[in-house]
C-alpha cells in the first residue's frame, strides 16, 4: 500500500461534443449578454503593463481556449465598493492567495454577491485573473461556483460570484470552534457526492476537458441546503489532447493535496484530481486537516496515518471524526473508505476516473444505505475495494 504525501506552492448544461461546446459557448454568450466582448478584447483591456512580453505570453497561452466571448458582465469599481460599503471589514469574509473577499449587494440586480480583490501584492496575479473568468466562462454546472463578472478599471482587478452561504467546507469540517454543529454524516457524504460531480462533469463533459488541479476542503463552497460548488478556478488547466498523456507544468497546488507523480515529475493528468479527492474525502470521513502539524508527529499527515491504519479492518473505525460520536453505518464508512483509498493510488493508472467514483458514492448517500448495499465496486480497482470491506486489505497490496 501506498498512500503518498505530497504538496502551496505556486444552469446544467451540459456539452456532448467538441461542436456543441463551441456552439454552446456562443450560444451562452449570446443568452447571457447580447454586447458580451470579443475575449481577445477582454485580454488586453486587462494588461497591467500593455505590450510588455510577460503579458503578451500569458494572451497567447490563454488564447489557446479559444476566441470565446466573455459573458460575464462587467462591473465598475464604483458599483463594487458601493455594493460593499467601501470595501468595508464588516463585509469581508474571507481571505485566500488571491486577496480579499467581501460580501455584497449589488443594487441594479438586488443579489448578495462574493467580491474577491486581487491582491497585487499577493500569491496569484493576472494569470489565475485570467484564468478564472475564462475557465468559469466556458463551464456550467450545479456544482461549479456561478461567476458573475468582473472588474477590470485602473489598478484594480476583482471577480464578482454568487454568493455561498454556508462558506467554504473547511470551515464546518477542521478546526471547529467550540459549540460550532459538526457535519453529519449524511452531509458529508452528499458533500462528496456533488464535490465529485464537480470534477466528473470537467473531467468527463466539458469539451475540451479540464483539469482541476487545486481540490481542496477550502474551494469547495457550500450553498444554504450544503450542496457543494467548486471555486477557484485559476490554477485550472486543459486537459491532454490526442496522443498526449499528461500535462507537463510546474507544480501549483496546495500541500497535501498534490499527486505524488504531479509533485515528483510535473506531470499533470485529469488522475491528479482524483487523488486530491481522495485526500478531500479522507478529511471528510475524520475530519482531520491532510497536514496537521498540531498532531502528534506520527498523525501529522494524515495519509500516513491512514495508512497504517488501513492495513487492518479492525481499525477502520478509529479513521471516523470522533465528533460524529459514532453515528454512521459502519459499512458505509467501510465502503467510503475503501473509495479513498482507490483514489490514493500511488499509480495514476490504478486510480479511478471520476464517473466511477460518482457512480461508487450514490450508494453511500441513499438513506439506510446498509441494507441496500452489500458491496460496490469500481470500474477501477474492485477487488481492493472489496478487499478492504472484507478486512483482507494486505500490507503488501498497492492501494
Ligand atoms: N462565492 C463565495 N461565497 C461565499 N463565501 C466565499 C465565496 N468565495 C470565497 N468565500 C469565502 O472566502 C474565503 C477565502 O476564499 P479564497 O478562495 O480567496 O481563499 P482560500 O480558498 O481560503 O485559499 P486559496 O487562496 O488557497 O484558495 C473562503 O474560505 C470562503 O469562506
Ligand atoms: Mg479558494
Amino acid at each position: 500500500m501506498s498512500f503518498l504525501s505530497c504538496c502551496k506552492f505556486e444552469s446544467n448544461h451540459s456539452f456532448k461534443d467538441n461542436n456543441s461546446f463551441k456552439e454552446s459557448v456562443a450560444d451562452t454568450s449570446k443568452a447571457f449578454n447580447k454586447n458580451g466582448n470579443r475575449f481577445s478584447f477582454f485580454i488586453k483591456s486587462m494588461s497591467h503593463k500593455t505590450g510588455s512580453s510577460r503579458h503578451r505570453r500569458i494572451s497567447e497561452e490563454v488564447m489557446k481556449v479559444g476566441n470565446a466571448k466573455v459573458s460575464a458582465r462587467v462591473f465598475s469599481y464604483q458599483e463594487l465598493a458601493a455594493a460593499t460599503n467601501n470595501f468595508n471589514d464588516d463585509c469581508l469574509v474571507g481571505e485566500g492567495g488571491f486577496g480579499k473577499v467581501y460580501k455584497g449587494r449589488v443594487q441594479s440586480s438586488d443579489q448578495d454577491v462574493a467580491i474577491k480583490q486581487l491582491d497585487k501584492n499577493g500569491r496569484q496575479g493576472n494569470r489565475e485573473f485570467l484564468s478564472e473568468v475564462l475557465m468559469l466562462n466556458l463551464v456550467q454546472h450545479q456544482s461549479l461556483v456561478k461567476l458573475i463578472g468582473y472588474c477590470i478599471e485602473d489598478e484594480h482587478r476583482m471577480l464578482v460570484y454568487e454568493f455561498l452561504i454556508n462558506g467554504s467546507l473547511e470551515d464546518h469540517l477542521l478546526d471547529l470552534p467550540p459549540g460550532k454543529e459538526p457535519l453529519d454524516w449524511n452531509t458529508r457524504m452528499k458533500i462528496a457526492v456533488g464535490a465529485a460531480k464537480g470534477l466528473e462533469y470537467l473531467h468527463h463533459v466539458a469539451k475540451p476537458s479540464i483539469i482541476y488541479r487545486d481540490f481542496k476542503a477550502s474551494n469547495i463552497l457550500l450553498d444554504a441546503d450544503f450542496n457543494p460548488k467548486l471555486s477557484d478556478f485559476g490554477l485550472a488547466k486543459l486537459a491532454p489532447s490526442g496522443e498526449q498523456e499528461f500535462v507537463s507544468t510546474r507544480v501549483m497546488g496546495t500541500y497535501g493535496y498534490c499527486a505524488p507523480e504531479y509533485q515528483r515529475n510535473c506531470q499533470l493528468t485529469t488522475k491528479s484530481d482524483v487523488y486530491g479527492f481522495g485526500v478531500v474525502f479522507l478529511e471528510l470521513i475524520t475530519g482531520r486537516r491532510v497536514i496537521d502539524v498540531k498532531r502528534p508527529t506520527e498523525e501529522q499527515n494524515l495519509i500516513y496515518w491512514a495508512e497504517s491504519l488501513f492495513k487492518d479492518k479492525s481499525h477502520f473505525t478509529k479513521m471516523a471524526d470522533p465528533l460524529l460520536q459514532e453515528n454512521y453505518p459502519k459499512k458505509g464508512l467501510y465502503q467510503a473508505l475503501a473509495i479513498a483509498a482507490t483514489c490514493l493510488q500511488e499509480e495514476p493508472d490504478t486510480r479511478p476516473f471520476m464517473s466511477d467514483v460518482v457512480s461508487a458514492l450514490q450508494f453511500l448517500v441513499k438513506p439506510k444505505a446498509e441494507e441496500q448495499v452489500d458491496r460496490i465496486s469500481l470500474k477501477c480497482s474492485s477487488r481492493y475495494v472489496d478487499s478492504v470491506i472484507e478486512g483482507n486489505a494486505s500490507e503488501n497490496q498497492v492501494i
